[in-house]
């Protein structure tokens, strides 16, 4: 099956980075995929990789100079911009992020990406204290907020010795995205009003502490890009969450604990069409809560837990389409049939959070569908996006199907 970059014109930028090496790869990457590739690179970059290097395999020119002689370059900037059908910033240095936040155009590179209205994939790469600096955070929701896909940075040992997060994403990731942003998608939710639940509920304790688990909302968060992708007016409730900032383009709504989580989800179903609960709400809370820190005591305190209620079961009449998920360390298909029928959902998302590269905090997952007319099938490992899409894939055949009679 042929790529979705083959054929299309993709404009890779090279910012001044270590990381430049890696782009080397790329765009061999995407040359072998049958893109059309033109190489536009920043004086810095060209201090770690030659631009002959991306010449010799892209066959192309390479624009490294808005004041170059040679007129056809002269122009270049401009021209690449506009018959560009994707833009991909690699790596991306927080000084070249910062520029195009401000829409600087100063370099061949911040041109490039001003006169482009192609999609704009930044992958970034950088220390670790420079990532997680609110300078460079507030860039990325700028550059997010826009549009552009800002991919989040590896975690590892970087050049200088450091760890952290602040690595380039490998080539294939890269390129991964580079795919889902040339793949037409499809509007299949347009006019549908989707309701996603991420992270995980936190119950208090006392004032400082609290009883959670280990819910990044990432899977939540995927499930939201994809609607909002498909068309949907999204909602995403979100309890505690360890990623970025939400997913542009939806309405957010935070919560704290399983209670309120019950009542964001009670008060957004109410004109939605569908419900896809990958939140992990609490199941208990405590009984009495101290309303101030509780001090440290030779003696154990024992803390009365009470049972949450059980958000999905709540609004078993509701009317719309309902996903649950059903994070599972031990009999994964038995517990995830009991829940279709106790929960009275049409797909229980089944999740072993014990396989490798599956459930809590990953970026890839591994689920089982099972459907309330009995139906079982395994999908395998893929991108939480990936999953996603293939839920949202069930989705929207269930509402084109309508309620049951
Ligand atoms: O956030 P990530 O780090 O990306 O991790 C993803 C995930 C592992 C959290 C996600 O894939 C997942 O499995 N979510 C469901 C977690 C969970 O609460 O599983 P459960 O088997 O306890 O609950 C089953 C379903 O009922 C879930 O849809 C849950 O949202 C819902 N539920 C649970 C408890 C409760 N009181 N009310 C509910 O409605």
């Amino acid at each position: 099956m042929n790529s979705p970059v083959a054929g299309k014109n993709v404009v890779l930028c090279v910012t001044g980075s270590i990381a430049a090496f890696k782009a080397v790869q790329l765009a061999s990457d995407l040359v072998k995929a049958g893109a059309l590739v033109d190489v536009v690179m920043t004086e810095a970059a060209t201090k770690f990789v030659t631009p002959l290097s991306f010449r010799a395999i892209t066959h192309r020119p390479v624009v490294t100079d808005l004041w170059a002689p040679d007129a056809e370059l002269e122009i270049g900037h401009v021209t690449i911009g506009r018959r560009a059908e994707a833009v991909v910033v690699a790596p991306a240095t927080a000084d070249a992020i910062a520029r195009l936040a401000l829409g600087l155009a100063a370099d061949a590179v911040g041109t490039t990406a001003l006169a482009t209205t192609a999609p704009l994939l930044v992958a970034p790469a950088m220390e670790p204290n420079m990532w997680a600096h609110p300078a460079t955070q507030a860039n990325v929701a700028v550059l997010r907020a826009r549009g552009a896909e800002v991919m989040e940075p590896g975690e590892g040992r970087m050049a200088s010795g450091h760890l952290g997060r602040g690595r380039l994403p490998e080539p294939p990731e890269i390129l991964a995205a580079i795919d889902r942003l040339l793949t037409p998608r499809p509007r299949d939710f347009a006019g549908c009003h989707v309701v996603v639940t991420a992270g995980g509920t936190q119950e208090p304790i006392d004032p400082v502490r609290f009883i959670g688990n280990r819910s990044s909302g990432k899977m939540g968060f995927a499930v939201a890009e994809a609607a909002r992708d498909r068309g949907a007016r999204v909602t995403l409730i979100v309890g505690a969450s360890a990623v970025g900032p939400a997913p542009s383009n939806v309405e957010v709504v935070p919560v704290a604990t399983t209670l309120d989580l019950q009542s964001a989800v009670q008060a957004a179903i109410v004109d939605a069409d569908a419900l896809v609960m990958a939140a992990a709400p609490a199941d208990f809370r405590v009984a009495a809560a101290s309303d101030h820190k509780i001090k440290r005591a030779r003696d154990e305190i024992v803390l009365r837990l009470v049972p949450n209620p059980d958000v999905l079961a709540s609004i078993a009449d509701w009317p719309g389409f309902k996903v649950g998920f059903a994070a599972e360390t031990d009999d994964l298909i038995a517990n995830a049939q009991q829940k279709v029928a106790s929960k009275k959902v049409d797909l229980i998302v089944a999740n072993d959070v014990t396989a490798p590269g599956s459930g809590f905090g990953t970026d890839t997952n591994q689920v089982t569908f099972v459907f309330a007319d009995g139906r079982v099938e395994p999908k395998p490992l893929m991108p939480k996006r990936a999953v996603a899409d293939a839920i949202l894939d069930v989705v929207a055949t269930g509402l084109r199907r309508g309620p049951a009679p």
